[in-house]
This record gives structure tokens, C-alpha cells and sequence, in this order.
């Protein structure tokens, strides 16, 4: 398999605002408070986009959310399963500790970095939910959502001609992060088949020699799969082999159902040596517009990320610090009615696409069903239909790679009344197409 020159990337729908925004700053006539712009100098300069970021204004969502956006000026109004932005509230003692931390004058200068507190607290939740013992002081960077480092991380390690795996489908934001650095993709086919884990023995030696990270996310988004033990191992392994950094986000690692355990990657034998862990507090305590996160594991391997973000930010506000301490100190019993929560939804939703004569597959983890069309349908068109016809919003798998083509991502983000609703408007629906 060659190298895609050319990679297709998928955006989240900021993403597909900023795209819109920059492209609109590249034409040669700028709009600017309504007076069209052409002569030169500020503000009627007309930068167009560099190369490199040129991939990342073509999108699968354009004519999604345009659409979108059309219907709702009409007044239509939607149920909306695309997005994975948690309906649930935090926790009641995580919003009274923010409310009374921005009260403390001493609040408002720069944070600068993480909060000792927060490190012991990420340290102390590591070591009782995943076995995995951390440095509080050296062994844990916080980020500003998970998404800050897994997006900056590419930036601070590769140079021309450096490869990433990538999974295909994947979270948008591993190509993309990969592009913008200059690096070059290769996208790793996650099958049912092989239950939905990268087959390591398809990546061709020579590409291997030139990767320098790979990207792994269990419990899956878009796929919703999780990872063992085994499989940890082989990449372990494989990683020892070629010199290949692993990065693995871990940003659902509260949601798996059904007795389950999650697996932290750093929890296997030789992984600290070769990898690091991302993980959020969006997912786990519903805090996802907080914006933090952090990234885990030795030093030496997060120093480049910590460095550069030395250049980029001043920090996070710290009565945010200060919440996210007291979530990951909590009574962690929240997290299994939490998960019982989603795996009511899941059934709902499961069992009402059943009822309308829609077999999909129960997730056993993450807060998202990922449905296969039948009859070949293209995600695209059929998300377009959905949105249309049944007034329900719901991702195109294209958008996570060309593997996730005739699937779709439903987001269990309502409660069970409003996810039967749309299991019988979706069944319905595609009934109706055939
Ligand atoms: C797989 C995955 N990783 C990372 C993120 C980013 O999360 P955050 O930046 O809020 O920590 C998301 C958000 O949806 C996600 O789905």
C-alpha cells in the first residue's frame, strides 16, 4: 500500500468553520464591516492559506451543515445525535467548587502550568482506576483538553517525511494535527473483522522504519471498540522494534458497559518505555467546556509536547484546576451510575432501531453507536436524507476516513424519551429508502 499523498481529512464542525473562515480570508476581495476591500495593506491584506493547511478546508460536513443551517432558519427543528458534547450535568460538588474558586480574587493571574493539587489528583485517580503508578511531579502535563496535546503533539516531534499510523476511521483531529505539522499519513484499516484493531503485520517494514508515532484510541471513537491485553502487547512489541512513539487516547476511559474494565496502555509491560496516554475530564465528568485534560507517562516523552506548549499558552484558569481536582477526588461511585445511565441509552436507542427493523450492533463502550447502513448506502447522502426527511442529525462515517464509508455515528446524548423518538424516526427512514 503506498503512502497517500494527498490525505482526505475530516473535521469536526469548528474545524469546518475555521476552513470556512480562512478561505473566505483567501479570496482576492475581502468583505470587512460590509465595505468590500482591495487595496493594499491592512486591513484589505489577502493571505492565502499555506500548503499545508489547503487538505483541511475540503470537507465531507460542508454540505451538511450548510443544509443545516438553512433548515433551521426555516424553523425546522432537529433531534441532534452528531455531536459528542455530554447533555449530563458535572457533578454537583465540581460545579459548587468552581463557583466558589472564581470568587477568590487570587484566581484571575495566568496559570501557567498545572497546579501541583492537580497533578497528585491525576496521579491518585491513575493508580486506582488503572493500576498505573505516575510521578505526580514529572509524569503528568496538563493540557487544555485532551484535544490541545493530541492536536500540538504532532508539531512538537516531526519533520519532513516523518510517517504517523494513523486508524482509519479515526478521530479527526490525528490527521489533521499530522498535516498541519508537515508529516505524512498512513491510515491503518480498523475491521470488524479484527475487531476493529489495527492488523500490524499489514504495515509494510519500510513504512514502519519511517513512522515515528503511532495513534491508538480504545475505547474507540467513532468504532466504540475496546483493546486487551494481547493486543497492547503486540504494539509494544512493535513499537520496541521500529522506535515508534504510541500515543494513546484514552478519553473514554469511564464509559465502558456491561462489567467491563477499561485498559490503560500504560498498564501493560513495557508500554511506559514507548508510549503515553491522553486523557480528559470532557468525557469522565462531563466538564467537556471546561477544556482540560492532560497527557501522561515519562518525562523524556512528554518534555517536546510540554515544550512547546511552553511557547503557546499561559495556562489554565485555575478555579478550572481547582474543579477538575475535586472531580478526580470525588466519590468515584458517580462514574458506575454514569455508565448505567449510557447503557440505558444504548439499549433505548439499540432496541427502538430493532423495533423499526434496524439491526445495528450494542457499543460496549464510549457514548456512541456505530451503525452500518444496510444496502450500501453512502454515509453522506443518507446523513443529508436523515437530517431532511426525519429531523434527526446523526455523523457520516466517511467523515472519520474512507473505512468508516455505509456507517454512521449515533451520539447518546439525550435522554432515553428523546433517543426512542429518534430510533423510530431513523428505523423508519430507512425503511422508507429501502
Ligand atoms: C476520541 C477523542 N479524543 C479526544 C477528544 C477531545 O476531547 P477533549 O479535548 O475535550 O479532552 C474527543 C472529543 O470528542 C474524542 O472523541
Amino acid at each position: 500500500m503506498g503512502i497517500p499523498h494527498n490525505p482526505v481529512i475530516r473535521y469536526n464542525e469548528e474545524e469546518i468553520e475555521l476552513a470556512a473562515l480562512l478561505r473566505a480570508f483567501s479570496r482576492s476581495q475581502v468583505e470587512f464591516d460590509g465595505h468590500a476591500l482591495t487595496q493594499k495593506g491592512w486591513p484589505a491584506m489577502t493571505p492565502t492559506l499555506s500548503t499545508r493547511l489547503q487538505p483541511l478546508s475540503i470537507s465531507v460536513f460542508s454540505e451538511l451543515n450548510r443544509r443545516k443551517r438553512e433548515l433551521l432558519e426555516q424553523g425546522q427543528t432537529f433531534i441532534d445525535l452528531s455531536i459528542g458534547s455530554p447533555d449530563l450535568p458535572p457533578p454537583a460538588k465540581v460545579r459548587k467548587a468552581l463557583s466558589e474558586a472564581v470568587q477568590e480574587p487570587e484566581h484571575y493571574g495566568y496559570g501557567m502550568h498545572g497546579q501541583p493539587t492537580f497533578h497528585q489528583a491525576v496521579a491518585e485517580f491513575y493508580a486506582s482506576r488503572y493500576g498505573v503508578t505516575l510521578s505526580p511531579q514529572t509524569e503528568v502535563l496538563q493540557l487544555m483538553g485532551s484535544q490541545d496535546g493530541l492536536g500540538h503533539l504532532a508539531m512538537a516531534l516531526l519533520n519532513p517525511g516523518d510517517i504517523v499510523l494513523v486508524p482509519d476511521p479515526g478521530y479527526p483531529i490525528y490527521s489533521a494535527s499530522v498535516v498541519i505539522a508537515g508529516g505524512e499519513l498512513y491510515p491503518m484499516p480498523l475491521r470488524e473483522e479484527n475487531r476493529f484493531l489495527p492488523n500490524l503485520d499489514e504495515i509494510p517494514q519500510e513504512i514502519a522504519h519511517r513512522a515515528k508515532m503511532m495513534i491508538l484510541n480504545y475505547p474507540s471513537n467513532p468504532v466504540t471498540a475496546l483493546a486487551d491485553t494481547q493486543f497492547f502487547a503486540q504494539v509494544v512489541q512493535f513499537a520496541q522494534r521500529y522506535d515508534i512513539l504510541v500515543v494513546h487516547d484514552f478519553a473514554y476511559s469511564e464509559l465502558v458497559f456491561d462489567g467491563l474494565r477499561p485498559l490503560s496502555f500504560l498498564s501493560v509491560p513495557g508500554a511506559r518505555e514507548v508510549g503515553i496516554e491522553f486523557n480528559s475530564l470532557s468525557k469522565t465528568f462531563n466538564m467537556a467546556g471546561c477544556r482540560i485534560g492532560y497527557a501522561v507517562g515519562k518525562k523524556e516523552l512528554l518534555d517536546p509536547l510540554a515544550l512547546l506548549k511552553s511557547h503557546l499558552d499561559y495556562g489554565l484558569f485555575l478555579p478550572i484546576q481547582r474543579a477538575a481536582e475535586v472531580a478526580l477526588t470525588t466519590d468515584l461511585s458517580l462514574l458506575a451510575d454514569q455508565v448505567h445511565v449510557y447503557e440505558r441509552r444504548r439499549d433505548t436507542l439499540v432496541n427502538a432501531l430493532a423495533q423499526h427493523g434496524w439491526t445495528v450492533n450494542p457499543p460496549k463502550a464510549t457514548m456512541f453507536i456505530w451503525a452500518r447502513l444496510p444496502n450500501g448506502h453512502s454515509s453522506q447522502k443518507f446523513a443529508l436524507d436523515l437530517m431532511e426527511e426525519a429531523g434527526v442529525v446523526v455523523t457520516p462515517g466517511y467523515a472519520f476516513g474512507p473505512q468508516g464509508e455505509n456507517h454512521v455515528r449515533i451520539a447518546l446524548v439525550q435522554p432515553e424519551a428523546v433517543l426512542a423518538e429518534a430510533g423510530q424516526r431513523m428505523g423508519d427512514h430507512l425503511r422508507r429508502r429501502g
